[in-house]
């Protein structure tokens, strides 16, 4: 009995040597391992053995199946591991298409409303969303008690020392102006905040671009011709455009630009509030108080600035008529644009 078992062993140590593959070693398994192979029939003669060398002989047979059941499991993951990197390499496979990002709307309408800007020669600029109430309010020619400083429209982080989230691109003005010696020439996109209750027309977060241009003989007309070329650019060159006056402190004369609403195309509707015309555009001449409060001398020099709504505009562009949709991130809009 301890030499069949011993013949045994050499017998299946060489068939474990000569296994090649997945099929081999399941013929391996299938001639010793099952009910009726091999190692069971040795198993069953124990009872063929006398009493007093059945421990001996036992312990034999049970080294012998725990040895080739260890043997089985390492080649069965070796050839499992092996299938899996076949299947992960399989290279007639089609490929697997990842899923594809872009850019969310807004940040689209910036990049083109720069592209527009930086062919007209204008530079890019930045300011803090942070800002205190000089560079947001009191260098902008903002009256002490003029109502935009109302606690209604302005989020204030420090009352005592005025520190506040800019309501406007504006002050990116000032600071590039307070930085720089004229000429000047740069549009300022951002984010910007009011303390508004949220509705289809008014966000409490949202984004501007402001505009600058400061050099000698600067004139309202090439204020015009700018903000013309750009809404042309932006929307076609076939749109009807008009300028009515209109008042901000840090600019005189002040103007608006009206273009008209591309989705009745003037007839009105909902978007327009039934009047056929859109407000793309607040602007002016730099107010001389403001030049003056920024070290640069307005009988020497003169600019324009303009300010656009960023939403207002990436609106128009995708004839959306709620901005609280541009935020929603529901990617079955943000799939369209
Ligand atoms: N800051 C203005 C606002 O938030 C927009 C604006 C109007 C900016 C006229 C300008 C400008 O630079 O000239 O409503």
């Amino acid at each position: 009995m301890i030499n069949d078992i011993k013949n045994l062993r050499s017998e299946i140590e060489n068939s474990l040597h000569s296994v090649k593959d997945a099929i081999e070693l399941e013929q391996f398994r299938l001639k010793h391992l099952v009910q009726k192979g091999t190692l069971r029939a040795l198993t069953d003669r124990l009872r063929e053995v006398p009493k007093e060398e059945k421990p001996h002989v036992g312990k034999q047979l049970n080294e012998l199946r725990q040895f080739v059941e260890a043997e089985y499991h390492k080649l069965r993951e070796v050839y499992e591991t092996a299938k899996e990197e076949r299947n992960a390499l399989d290279l007639t496979l089609p490929g697997r298409t990842l899923p594809k990002g872009s850019l969310h709307p807004i940040r689209q309408t910036i990049d083109r409303m720069t592209d527009i800007f930086i062919r007209m020669g204008f530079e890019v600029a930045e300011g803090p969303d942070i800002e205190d109430d000089y560079h947001n309010f009191e260098a902008l020619n903002f009256a002490p008690d003029h109502p935009a400083r109302d606690m209604q429209d302005t989020f204030f982080i420090e009352h005592k020392d005025k520190v506040l989230l800019r309501t406007h691109t504006s002050p990116v003005q000032v600071r590039l102006m307070k930085s720089m010696k004229p000429p000047i020439r740069a549009v300022m996109p951002g984010r910007v905040y009011r303390n508004e209750s949220i509705t289809a027309r008014a966000l409490a977060e949202f984004h501007q671009m402001e505009g600058l241009y400061i050099n000698k003989n600067v004139s309202f007309a090439e204020l015009k011709g700018t903000v013309i070329a750009f809404a042309q650019q932006m929307y076609g060159h076939d749109i009807n455009y008009r300028f009515r006056a209109s008042y901000f402190p840090f600019t005189e004369p002040s103007a608006e630009m009206d273009i008209t609403c591309f989705l009745c195309k003037g007839k009105g509707c909902r978007v327009c509030k039934y009047s056929g015309w859109l407000e793309v555009v607040g602007c002016g001449m730099v107010h001389p108080n403001v030049l003056t409060e920024c070290g640069i001398d307005p009988e020497e020099y003169s600019g324009y600035a303009f300010g656009f709504g960023i939403e207002r505009v990436a609106m128009l562009l995708h004839g959306i008529d709620d901005a609280r949709m541009l935020y929603e991130n529901d990617v079955r809009m943000l799939r369209q644009l």
